[in-house]
């Protein structure tokens, strides 16, 4: 179940738009990387693999968090990893960085590591193969801790009562539909949510054992999810076809009369021992 690569994870100018709206909206990124740090019950001095770490926000947690951590930084994007070199400052000698793809994560390691912590990313990998590569790195009785969105995932989540209006990426679809004569060709994603069954097999074939798992709630505002859709990468899957000024006009146009749903957006995380 995992996405198709996106190109534009290379690209300087979404790393830019994707690092301002962490440093504008810090709850909405670091709130589950807080929650992958308190799980992973770090000891001082650890050395620890921040798996996909983007633009660094999780490696911040870990270096605020757990006194002399190591933390090895593995993306497979050079701007997202350039613009977390910049943000390290002082603790720069703390901290290493890696290009590589998660599923090959351990040709990027020289020795193994006490854990591997993974913010809002392994969707994006292609789930068997990271996780056996997340085995081979890691220390026995390491941890590998990890989260899904609330969509991303079944059996976690008792059913909520919905909120039927429709989402802002649906508006988005409608307009380009009505607007733009678009015709949504059915996108070749593997089939998503994954259940927690599933994910629990996948783990023990990698001889990872899923040993807890929990939730983490983050506050949902009108402002910060509108800011999320003016980031490239989140509006390309909705709407492959068009280029990113046109997937702006559309937005626009989606949010004129739009009444924003102020859910919280929720996260299931997974503690797995090696
Ligand atoms: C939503 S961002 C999350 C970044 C970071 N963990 C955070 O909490 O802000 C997803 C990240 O996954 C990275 N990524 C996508 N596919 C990847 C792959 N196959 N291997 C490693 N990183 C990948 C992207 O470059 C991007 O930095």
């Amino acid at each position: 179940m995992h996405e198709p690569p996106s190109t534009a994870w290379q690209d300087s100018d979404n790393a830019l738009r994707y690092d301002a709206f962490t440093r504008r909206f810090p709850h909405v990124y670091g709130g589950p990387a807080r929650h992958l740090v308190d799980l992973a019950g770090l000891s001082p001095d650890a050395r620890v693999v921040d798996l996909a770490c983007g633009t660094g926000v999780l490696t911040a947690e870990l270096l605020r968090r757990v006194p002399g951590v190591r933390v090895v930084g593995v993306d497979a994007s050079d701007p997202m990893l350039a613009l977390a070199r910049q943000h390290v400052g002082a603790h720069a000698d703390a901290v290493t960085w890696r290009r590589a793809a998660g599923e090959t994560l351990d040709a990027a390691l020289d020795r193994p590591v006490d854990a591997v912590l993974c913010n809002a990313a392994v969707w994006y990998m292609p789930m068997p193969e990271l996780f056996a590569a997340v085995k081979r790195v890691l220390r026995p009785g390491g941890v590998f801790v990890f989260n899904l969105p609330r969509a991303y995932v079944s059996g976690v989540f008792p059913a909520e009562a919905g909120d039927d209006r429709p989402s802002l990426a649906l508006r988005m679809l409608a307009t380009a539909i009505l607007d733009h004569d678009y015709v949504p060709t059915p996108r070749p994603t593997a089939t998503r949510p994954v259940h927690v069954d599933a994910l629990r097999q996948m783990l023990s074939a990698a001889r990872l054992e899923l040993t807890r798992q929990a939730v983490c709630d983050v506050a949902g505002d009108p402002a910060s999810h509108e800011a999320w859709m003016r980031i490239p990468v989140f509006t390309e899957p909705i709407l492959p076809p068009f280029d990113y000024a046109t997937r702006m006009r559309i937005l626009e146009a989606a949010l004129s009369g739009f009444v924003p749903q102020t859910r919280r957006a929720q996260w299931a995380a997974f503690v797995c021992r090696a």
